[in-house]
C-alpha cells in the first residue's frame, strides 16, 4: 500500500492545474474534526474559492448531517464501483460540493486494489476542477487512510488544550512525518476557553515539533469553546451561516483568510517551552511513541 500511497502522490502533483488538497487530522477523536471541515470549507467558499469536502469516515460520515443534506450514495459505492464519481458529488450550501461517507456500519469498507485506483481516478479529477479538496479524516485512522496523507499537500491538525489530545496530536504528526519529511502542518487549537490558553498549546506544540522532530510547523490559530456549535449541529447548518457575527465565526473567517494568504502567524510564549517539552519528554519516555 505504500507504494499505492507513492504512485498516488505522483499522479497528484503532474495533475495541470491542481487544487490544493488538505486532510483534516487529529490524533484523539471528537476534538472538533467535522465541524472545522464543514465550516472551514463553508468560509473558503465563502471567500469564492471552489471547494470541495470528502468525508473519509466511511460507514459513518457527518459531513452530510452537518450541512443538513441527505445524500443518495456516498464515497463506499463509488469506491466499490457501483456509481460513477458525478454521482457521489453533492451541492451543500454556498455552492460548496461533498461527498458523503456514507453511514451504516454494517457495510464497512475492504479496502481493494481496484478501490485504490478508483481513489486514484477520483483525485485526479477532483484536483482539476476544485481550488481546494478537503478530506475529514474520521475518528478510526485505517492503514489505507492513513497512506492516504502521504498524498495531501496539506495537513491540518486539530487539537483541544488537553493534554491527552496535545500529545495524540503530537503522535500523529509524528507518524506523518517520517512518512513524509516535505509535508506542511497546520495546527489548530479547537475548544479553547482563552485565547491565551490556546496560543500557548499551539507554541508549545510547535516548539515540540521543532525541538524532537526539527520539523516547523505553522500555527492556523484557535477556535473558542462555543455552544453555538452544538446549536448549529442540532439544527443541522453550519455555525458559520447559522451565526454570522459570532466571535467564532469572525474567528474562522479571519483563520480562512490568513491560510489563503499564506499568512500564518508565529507566536512564542516564553517561560513556559521547557516546562511543556520536559512533560512531553517525559510522556513519550513511557512508551507512548
Ligand atoms: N468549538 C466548539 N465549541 C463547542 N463544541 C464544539 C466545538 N467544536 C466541536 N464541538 C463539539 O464537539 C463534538 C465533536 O465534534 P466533531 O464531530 O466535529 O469532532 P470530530 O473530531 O470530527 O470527531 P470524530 O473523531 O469522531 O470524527 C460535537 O458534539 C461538537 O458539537
Ligand atoms: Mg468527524
Amino acid at each position: 500500500m505504500r507504494d499505492q500511497a507513492e504512485t498516488l502522490r505522483l499522479k497528484m502533483q503532474q495533475s495541470i492545474s491542481m487544487g490544493k488538497s488538505i486532510a483534516i487530522v487529529s490524533g484523539k477523536g471528537g476534538v472538533g474534526k467535522s465541524n472545522f471541515t464543514t465550516n472551514f470549507s463553508n468560509m473558503l467558499a465563502a471567500y469564492g474559492k471552489k471547494v470541495i469536502i470528502v468525508d473519509m469516515d466511511i460507514g459513518m460520515g457527518n459531513i452530510h448531517i452537518l450541512l443538513g443534506k441527505s445524500s443518495r450514495n456516498s464515497l463506499k459505492d463509488y469506491l466499490q464501483g457501483d456509481v460513477s464519481l458525478p454521482e457521489v458529488i453533492f451541492e451543500g450550501p454556498n455552492g460548496l460540493h461533498y461527498i458523503s461517507g456514507g453511514t451504516g456500519l454494517a457495510g464497512l469498507l475492504e479496502w481493494s486494489n481496484l478501490m485504490f485506483t478508483r481513489l486514484l481516478t477520483a483525485f485526479e479529477n477532483l484536483q482539476k476542477n476544485y481550488d481546494y479538496i478537503l478530506f475529514d479524516m474520521g475518528a478510526g485512522a485505517t492503514n489505507w487512510s492513513l497512506d492516504l496523507l502521504v498524498a495531501v499537500d496539506d495537513i491540518i491538525v486539530v487539537s483541544t488544550t488537553e493534554p491527552t489530545s496535545v500529545t495524540d496530536a503530537y503522535s500523529m504528526m509524528k507518524y506523518i512525518h517520517y512518512k513524509d519529511r516535505e509535508k506542511n502542518f497546520y495546527l489548530l487549537c479547537n475548544r479553547v476557553l482563552t485565547s491565551e490558553e490556546g496560543t500557548d498549546t499551539l507554541n508549545r506544540l510547535k516548539q515540540t515539533m521543532s525541538r524532537f522532530l526539527s520539523k516547523d510547523v505553522k500555527i492556523l490559530g484557535s477556535l473558542p469553546e462555543d455552544k453555538l456549535v452544538y446549536q448549529a449541529v442540532k439544527k443541522q447548518v453550519p455555525f458559520s451561516i447559522l451565526y454570522p457575527n459570532a466571535p467564532i465565526t469572525k474567528t474562522l473567517r479571519e483563520i480562512t483568510y490568513r491560510f489563503i494568504e499564506g499568512n500564518m502567524e508565529e507566536v512564542i510564549v516564553p517561560n513556559q517551552k521547557n516546562k511543556f517539552i520536559s512533560k512531553l519528554r517525559s510522556m513519550f519516555s513511557k512508551g507512548s511513541d
